[in-house]
């Protein structure tokens, strides 16, 4: 009989600091959707890397959850992928420490997103900002993931992953499997409605951003007020018109339809057309996923029972890793 071919593993994961953007959906979520069913994954709300920044306890705890709905409700299917919620699994951290050891503290202090964060956050900058992309590297590499589905601005941290990885798998024979990132053709980086030469991101101001929350009043009045350009032409042009170019990615994320014929299309047309159109893309786009959102909200048990399994799964998984690491570095098995 013939063997099933082995799928590959893919895990990936998301911040509840907020409640997920545009930019969340189209640079990941919706990605992993689509290779749901080519790739054997894990998704994971990733709770305990958000206390690098102060956080509310009690709107952790409701964002934890509305992420995990919002999760489903674009369609992830918690038969086939694990679904969980990165606290749920200590493993995670107690990877962290043992990839601390292995990872230098110049590579983590040319990790642009530590730059930039101590920057903003400059009264709390804390061992774990700095230590950050090591959690993620023992996210990914509990699971021996092949595939990291990520925008952008994740990059960085697959890349040292992956360099933690072969320093551990040269000392103590292959232990890791090392991991691709992915990241979209188009929608890698969405960028801020406000300052388009940003990354939109949830935790900046209200206007910045469009939450996958937001109502078809606010999704038309954000666009509405985005910044574009004097100029007056649609034209593709990241580096002298971002916030045109910027309308432009979205609008051609969201239809599939490219740059290029959105280029013709919009020619001779103002910038209010542009906004009106990418306005309703996104409305039609985000009003099933809240659909179903409030349907799941309202079912708690069924959320909290999917969190529950989903960590038991990957527990599992996680500990398989975490043992041979342990085992390898000259631990005593309890
Ligand atoms: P987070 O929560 O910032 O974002 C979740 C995913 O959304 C992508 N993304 C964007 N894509 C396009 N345009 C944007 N403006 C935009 N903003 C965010 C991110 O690239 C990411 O893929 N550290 C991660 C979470 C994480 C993780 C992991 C990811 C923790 N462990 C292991 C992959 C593997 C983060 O803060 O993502």
């Amino acid at each position: 009989m013939e063997q099933p071919v082995k799928k590959q593993r893919i895990l990936s994961g998301i911040q509840p600091s907020g409640t997920p953007t545009l930019g969340n959906y189209l640079g990941a979520i919706r990605n992993w959707k689509l290779l749901e069913d080519q790739y054997d994954c894990l998704y994971m709300v990733a709770d305990l890397h958000t206390i690098t920044v102060r956080q509310e306890p009690s709107l952790l705890r409701a964002r934890s959850l509305q992420t995990m709905a919002l999760l489903l409700a674009v369609g992830l299917d918690p038969e086939k992928s694990i679904l969980f919620l990165q606290s749920h699994v200590p493993q995670h951290s107690q990877m962290s420490w043992l990839l601390s050891c292995y990872t230098y503290m110049g590579e983590m202090s040319r990790m642009t997103q530590f730059k930039d964060k101590s920057r903003r956050h400059a009264e709390n900058v804390n061992c774990g900002l700095f230590t950050y992309p090591i959690l993620m590297a023992g996210d990914i590499l509990l699971y021996q993931a092949n595939l990291v589905p990520v925008g952008n601005d994740q990059t960085q941290h697959v890349e040292i992953c992956r360099d933690i990885a072969a320093r551990f798998n040269s000392v103590y024979g292959n232990v890791f499997t090392l991991p691709e990132g992915y990241n979209p053709k188009v929608g890698a980086r969405v960028m801020s409605l406000q300052e388009p030469t940003r990354k939109m991101s949830k935790s900046d101001a209200e206007d910045s951003f469009i939450s996958m929350l937001d109502t078809p009043d606010a999704i038309r009045r954000k666009f509405r007020r985005a910044v574009t350009d004097s100029e007056a032409r649609i034209a593709f042009d990241p580096a002298n018109k971002p916030g045109v170019s910027n309308l432009l990615s979205i609008l051609s994320a969201l239809t599939d339809e490219s740059l290029d014929s959105l280029v013709e299309r919009f020619g001779g047309k103002g910038y209010g057309d542009l906004k009106s159109a990418v306005a309703e893309a996104t409305v039609e786009t985000l009003a099933p996923f809240q659909q179903e959102f409030n349907r799941l909200m309202a079912d708690k048990a069924y959320l909290q029972s999917v969190c529950r399994t989903g960590a038991e799964r990957a527990g599992r998984l996680a500990e398989r890793t975490l043992s041979k690491c342990m085992k390898k570095i000259g631990f005593l098995a309890p």
